[in-house]
């Protein structure tokens, strides 16, 4: 075997499995397999028969001994091979999403970061968030992540890798817009530059636009799920309706949409919420008419409860589907 070949081969297999990843992620792990299985296959029978066929080693002569130290070769080739499968294929992964990414916001996105929020309780939201977003993200990564896994999984169920999920008001992206990124191509929409600060580190395959729920830059259609985690109860009430309706048009048919939001009617401030001196504005309606508003939109109900919330309190949790 020409060892020079067999180190041509390793960018090339690295750089299949790295673009093969996004649709088939166990293809590191199955190239790993079939790499070792092979080369340590082939490393044991050499190194057996030279350590065990006394009859042939005399008869190889030092041939032998040479073998013996071709079979260690072999095994440090086989790892150093796999190190550098794997790095490769994560490197190429790497950069596939960014390109990805970049394509994604050209196509879904139009005059990002353009937004100036003029109206005070938006500002009082964004401000307020730009300054607890590291304590907020470290809670959010300490707090149970069920049962918002459990629902993000019926919204997304049956989505191919790939699909493109919108994530409103996705905060730092910990730990939801990071572990959906995964398999999903996310995208994160926050009005608060604190938060997004973290949340592209934390969620690094993930694209991120800084933009007002309620004026959304995004095509309709665009996205086969969407999930509103504890963020529309931040934005004045009377906007609600438009938020929701714009969400209906941004998800294809069959898609659906995931909505934490208030269950007892309620509009008010907080002077030191998470910090000292942080103010924040909330507004919500009540159960009945959170479910109401979403059926006339044209959502279909799938699941509605209450969930008891980590910081106190409780709130309404929605599936809803765009019927195909
Ligand atoms: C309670 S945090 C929830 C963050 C994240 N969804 C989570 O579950 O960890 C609320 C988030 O909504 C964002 N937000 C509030 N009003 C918004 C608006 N009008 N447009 C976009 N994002 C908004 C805040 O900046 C904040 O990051």
């Amino acid at each position: 075997m020409n060892i020079g070949a067999l180190f041509a081969v390793i960018p090339l297999l690295a750089v299949v499995i790295g673009l093969s990843r996004v649709k088939f992620p166990r293809a590191p792990l199955i190239a790993a397999v079939l790499v070792a299985g092979a080369y340590g296959a082939a490393t044991a029978s050499i190194g057996i028969w030279a350590a065990t066929c006394w009859d042939c080693r005399v008869e190889a002569g030092p041939r032998s001994d040479v073998l013996m130290v071709f079979a260690v070769l072999f095994g440090i080739l086989t790892a150093g091979t796999l190190v550098g499968i794997w790095l490769g294929a994560r490197m190429v992964t790497m950069l596939r999403r960014l390109m990805v990414t970049a394509r994604e916001l050209r196509e879904i996105a139009s005059d990002v970061e353009s937004i100036t929020f003029t109206d005070n309780p938006k500002r009082m939201v964004a401000e307020g968030y730009d300054r607890v977003a590291q304590a907020y993200t470290q809670w959010r990564e300490r707090t149970a992540k069920q049962p918002i896994t459990g629902y993000l999984d019926r919204v997304t169920e049956g989505l191919p890798h790939g699909a493109r999920v919108l994530d409103l008001g996705c905060g730092s992206g910990a730990p939801y817009a990071a572990m959906l990124s995964e398999r999903f191509d996310v995208i994160g929409v926050d009005i608060s530059a604190g938060q997004l600060a973290f949340a592209r580190d934390l969620a690094p395959r993930a694209a991120f636009i800084r933009a007002d729920m309620a004026s959304l830059p995004l095509r309709a259609g665009a996205f086969d799920a969407a999930y509103v985690l504890y963020s529309i109860i931040h934005v004045p009430k009377e906007e609600h309706e438009g938020i929701l309706r714009s969400l209906h048009a941004l998800l294809r048919p069959g898609a659906r949409l995931l909505l934490v939001t208030g269950q007892q009617a309620w509009e008010g401030t907080e002077d030191d919420w998470l910090a000292p001196g942080v103010e924040m504005f909330w507004s919500h309606f009540d159960r009945e008419t959170n479910e109401r508003m979403v059926e006339e939109i044209g959502f279909r109900t799938l699941d509605a409860r209450i969930e008891p919330d980590p910081l106190g309190g409780a709130h309404l949790f929605l599936v809803v589907e765009k019927p195909a």
